[in-house]
């Protein structure tokens, strides 16, 4: 099977629960024998954002999914080598995450996760570890707009238990053009994916 085919949805798979069970049984087939974080994340937004394109719900004009990707803690990615940023200078002593691998249009490049002071769903998931399903983004307190074209969003933290410490790495963003656009049963599928990429990548 070519990597792009992974992405398909077959016609007989009507229900969200079946769709959710079949992206997660490709994705552990794409991600396997890789274990860095960058190329897995890229190819699970790839994957997860084309096969809910393919899927009668999410690739219905209005009503389709518009952004699929991660924001990871900024310690997690390589840093500069010789002299810090202007822009890290100024933020020393705040946590963030920056956007990571994704399919969309651009976005916001980091999102402040320092407690007390970041706002907006990836900031609040990530900082309570619960997965965030918002039915309308306009009536979401401190929502960051990154497309005024988004109605819906769900953010689910990637969470890693390292013996019995947990730790927060990030977050997995997907966005709607409806309103309402995800529900529970992509809430259980999403948090699957997640687990799922934690345990293939080494962070
Ligand atoms: N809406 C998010 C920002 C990220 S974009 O949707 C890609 C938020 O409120 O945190």
């Amino acid at each position: 099977m070519h990597h792009a085919d992974t992405s398909l949805v077959p016609d007989s798979i009507q229900s969200k629960s079946d769709f959710w069970l079949h992206v997660h049984g490709q994705l552990a087939s794409l991600l396997e024998g890789q274990r860095d974080w960058v190329t897995n994340l890229a190819n699970t937004s790839s994957l997860v954002y084309n096969a809910l394109l393919s899927f009668r719900s999410f690739g219905n004009g209005s009503a389709a999914v518009n952004w699929c990707g991660f924001y990871i803690d900024s310690t997690l990615f390589p840093s500069p080598k010789l002299t810090a940023s202007h822009e890290d200078a100024l933020l020393e002593g705040t946590s963030k995450i920056l956007l990571g691998p994704f399919c969309g249009k651009p976005a916001c490049q980091f999102i402040n996760t320092t407690p007390g002071k970041g706002r907006g769903v990836c900031a609040d998931a990530y900082l309570s570890r619960q997965t965030l399903l918002v039915r309308d983004v306009n009536a979401y307190p401190g929502h960051i707009a990154c497309d005024g074209d988004t109605n819906s969003e769900i953010v689910c933290p990637l969470v890693l238990t390292l013996e019995d410490k947990v730790v927060c790495l990030g977050v997995f963003d997907l966005d709607c053009l409806a309103v309402g656009g995800f529900g529970e049963e992509d809430k259980a599928g999403l948090e699957r994916i997640a687990r799922l990429v934690v345990e293939s990548c080494d962070w």
